[in-house]
């Protein structure tokens, strides 16, 4: 008998264990009818900006929602320029194009996979206005020394922690890194909404109750518009479903910590390269990303062997369609384009079970040969 698939993800086996919390919740919603930016709105908003140890955390409709917010309200705007990686996911540059300034990419450090401080200062020019270090697959970027170089050259740091919602660096949280950070609640996300959201935190009083003038029309008090706003709120059926997780969010953190070093251990002797561990790092490994030649081929063997994998990202946004008009060309930022060439994500959630793992890897050993 075949056995089931390996998922790359199992979001029903974590539904099924909040579900009677979260719909006992959506039915105090939908009795109150208040389903916009709602009591449970502010009620995650306390929560997240407590487990992130910021001042303030104010929500959005989407992690891409957030990164804009953060730019408009660090009043970033055309003539500016904002340095972050290529190798993200699409919405970190896209953010800096939605405000009118100018992305400009500075290669990974290819252990971490995240802004090489030491290429930093390079980029910077009399234009950069803020640094946008993203903390891919879970690993925060080496913020001491980005953030040293942002002080010394007067620039904002803008968190990108889409995917990296309770992860620590020498002791702090993400989102202790900077002025504004940006977190996702997209629903694969290792805090994830039944649907779109997203938050940005900060400590800055005048910076959060901007981000919440504008994420609704610009207004603060109804019907009078300050400024250029957006509908960016988040729903109170989502907010909900974030409390309901978040009290969660440690453990499943933990378990996804465990199956990480399991697999590290356990792929120890295979041709491919494992992700690195960091003494003063806690990745929350949102993704769990190894790199090997043949990729493409590997993948298929292991789809074939019943195994769910994904790619995290196989273009680098410098040479996506969208950014042409950059004039970034291949071979300018080889480490970026050496991890979108060769990575593989492999299974990675908080359920995932040691036979799951244990048959990832030996599928994986055998697509290798
Ligand atoms: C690194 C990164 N930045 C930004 C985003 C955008 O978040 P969202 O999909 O919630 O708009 C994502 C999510 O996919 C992401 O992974």
């Amino acid at each position: 008998m075949s056995q089931p698939p390996v998922p790359f993800l199992d979001l029903q086996a974590q539904h099924r264990q909040i579900r009677d919390e979260v719909f006992a919740a959506w039915e105090d919603i939908c009795h109150s009818c208040r389903f916009a930016q709602g009591p449970p709105t502010q009620v995650f908003e306390r929560e997240f900006a407590a487990y992130c140890g910021t001042q303030h955390c104010v929500t959005c409709n989407s992690g891409t929602s957030a990164l804009h917010l953060a730019l408009r309200v660090l009043d970033i705007g055309p003539g500016d320029e904002v340095i972050t990686v290529p190798m993200t996911f699409i919405a970190t540059v896209w953010a800096i194009s939605y405000v009118g300034a100018r992305p400009v990419f500075v290669d990974i450090d290819p252990a971490r996979r995240t802004l090489d401080p030491a290429r930093l200062e390079a980029a910077i020019t009399p234009r950069t206005k803020a640094i946008m270090p993203v903390h891919l697959y879970g690993m925060p970027a080496d913020m001491a020394p980005i953030g040293e170089i942002a002080a010394r050259h007067n620039l904002s740091v803008i968190e990108d922690a889409a995917q990296a919602h309770g992860a620590r660096y020498r002791g702090r949280r993400a989102g202790q890194w900077s002025r504004v950070a940006c977190f996702s609640f997209y629903p694969g996300k290792n805090l994830g909404a039944y649907g779109e959201g997203g938050a940005l935190t900060t400590d800055d009083e005048a910076l959060a109750s901007r981000a919440r003038r504008l994420r609704e029309h610009g207004q603060s008090r109804r019907y009078y518009h300050e400024e250029l706003g957006y509908n960016y709120r988040m729903d109170s059926l989502q907010a909900a479903v974030l409390s309901a997780k978040l009290k969660r969010l440690d453990a499943w953190n933990a378990a996804r910590q465990a199956h990480a070093r399991r697999y590290d251990t356990w792929l120890a002797g295979l041709p491919v390269t494992r992700p690195a561990f960091f003494a003063d790092t806690e990745s929350v490994w949102h993704l769990y990303v190894i790199e090997c030649d043949r990729r493409d081929e590997v993948r298929e063997k292991l789809a074939a062997a019943g195994i769910e994998t994904g790619l995290h990202y196989p273009v680098p946004v410098h040479l996506q369609q969208a950014y042409a008009h950059l004039g970034y060309q291949a071979g300018d930022f080889p480490h970026s384009e050496a991890l979108a060439r060769r990575c593989l994500s492999l299974p990675m959630f908080a359920e995932m079970t040691e036979a799951q793992q244990q048959r990832v890897v030996a599928a994986l050993a055998e697509a290798l040969k």
